[in-house]
């Protein structure tokens, strides 16, 4: 069991006092993220105390510790799941060969590539959500988002140490260019387009944790398989983080539902207008949000047809999410039936492993959807919430640009621009959302838009003064 030293400027597992050069570049690149994070990260509430979660251990014990702790104080360090010995290839070419301590020259450019883009959403995400602090629905609500938040810039962390340990001069500049670049920014914008969208609201908040953050699962997992030993252990520890991001995303949509089927109850009434007027949001409402911010996170998959998820796939570097669930680790003998706007095509499987993450991806969206789908059912109404085709709105593959309904069916250019306002949210739904987005900070109360959660953290009760604002 590998514990965390705290004595050190920088908190970590991996000895990083053992390399003085790694140590140096470390030391010196923490001013700059804390530079970030006062500058970019979220604003006004540097002395509030925070209940917040930090891990003094890898191991089931001590990775989840709680206190109140400013942010700007938060620990953020480096802590890598603890190394399996004679741990071997799992997939692809190389299978059953040692995995590798350090990275093979052939492949640097790519993992580092790969590192990067990964690195790049986990800073990007705390930008978009930098304001969301003015308007939040509770307290609980409030800890949750600075819980995200911190968690975040320790997964940038993360994702620098690699770059610094493993990558030299190249890592230490792309550590640098990781801060240099902002969510939104039309001269150095992230790389990917769903961390670049605006996030002005909770309901888009509760919406980007089910599904972006979701994304987020996914491609940790697939790292998680990775023949490179460092990324593997590095993503298995950020993975344990990530599960409450999907939390609050789950019981947020959870209890939004709850309320405006509340709010139904009350008025006797499901015309979306009258469950406005009541301060709720309206179900049509919620359903734009999820078609927005899912087909958005689809397209961070990739192409379906990819030679790049081919090669990472053959080299060892990027795994299937799971991939002990199946039973081929080579691929080089199967293929898949995929689905593009010509026609059906059959594609060798190692090519089409972004559309074979992308189908896992959907059936664990559909958890969330099948609960909510319970809730409504319950209480006696017909709407169901579903998941858009993941053919809708797409803009990278072969669906890019095609007009197609949220069903996945081929429309003309003409009636897709028509319609679109009905499938995600217009200025006119955005501002009425915008407009229920009042701060509610007396412990245990909540927004009148949201029912409370069923529980607090960590056996707290929900009216704990989760923040403590000066
Ligand atoms: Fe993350
Ligand atoms: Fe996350």
């Amino acid at each position: 069991m590998s514990s965390i030293n705290y004595a050190e400027k920088i908190p970590n597992n991996v000895d990083i006092g053992g390399d003085r050069t790694l140590q140096r570049a470390l030391e010196h690149w923490q001013p700059h993220f804390l530079q970030w994070w006062q500058e970019m990260g979220p604003s006004d509430f540097a002395t509030a105390d925070v209940y917040l979660r930090t891990a003094i251990s890898v191991d089931a014990q001590g990775w989840a510790h709680y206190g109140a702790t400013k942010m700007p104080d938060y620990r953020w360090g480096i802590f890598l799941a603890d190394r399996q010995a004679e741990r071997k290839i799992g997939f692809g070419d190389a299978m059953g060969q040692p995995v590798w301590q350090q990275v093979p020259g052939e492949y640097r450019s790519t993992l580092r590539r790969l590192i990067v883009t990964q690195g790049d959403t986990e800073p990007a995400s705390v930008e978009q959500q930098r304001l969301l602090g003015h308007t939040c629905p509770s307290m609980y609500d409030l800890r949750n988002l600075f819980q995200i938040n911190v968690e975040e810039g320790r997964h940038l962390w993360a994702m620098v140490y690699l770059l610094h340990a493993y990558f030299g001069r190249d890592g230490r500049e792309e550590a640098e260019e990781l801060l240099a670049r902002h969510s939104g920014d039309a001269d150095k914008p992230r790389i990917l387009t769903t961390f670049n969208e605006p996030m002005s609201d909770w309901l888009s908040l509760f919406c980007f944790t089910y599904f972006t953050d979701r994304d987020g699962k996914y491609q940790l997992k697939s790292f998680a398989e990775s023949a490179f030993d460092p990324l593997s252990r590095t993503c298995r520890f950020m993975l344990t983080e990530e599960a409450h991001h999907m939390f609050v995303g789950e019981t947020g949509i959870s209890r939004v539902v709850k309320r405006t089927l509340e709010v139904m109850k009350e008025i006797g009434s499901d015309d979306p207008a009258r469950v406005r007027a009541k301060g709720a949001v309206d179900l049509q409402t919620l359903q734009k949000y999820l078609n927005f911010w899912c087909s958005s996170s689809l397209d961070l998959f990739g192409s379906e047809i990819s030679s790049n998820s081919a090669a990472n796939f053959a080299s060892g570097m990027k795994g299937r999410p799971d991939e002990t669930q199946y039973e081929d680790h080579v691929l080089r003998s199967s293929s898949k039936k995929l689905h593009t706007p010509e026609g059906e095509q059959e594609v060798p499987m190692l090519n089409a492993l972004n559309e074979v993450m992308r189908e896992s991806y959907l059936k664990d969206c559909e958890i969330g959807l099948k609960r909510w789908n319970r809730m409504i059912e319950r209480a006696g109404h017909a709407l169901r919430l579903t998941l858009p085709s993941s053919r809708f709105r797409r803009s990278i593959g072969p669906w890019a640009g095609v007009p197609v309904d949220t069903t996945g069916k081929m429309i003309s250019k003409e009636e897709f621009e028509k319609h679109l306002i009905e499938w995600i949210p217009s200025a006119s739904d955005k501002a009425f959302v915008q407009s229920l987005m009042q701060r509610v900070i007396e412990p245990g109360r909540m927004a009148g838009w949201i029912a409370p959660p069923e529980r607090g953290i960590n056996n707290l009760p929900v009216e704990y003064e989760y923040v403590h604002l000066h």
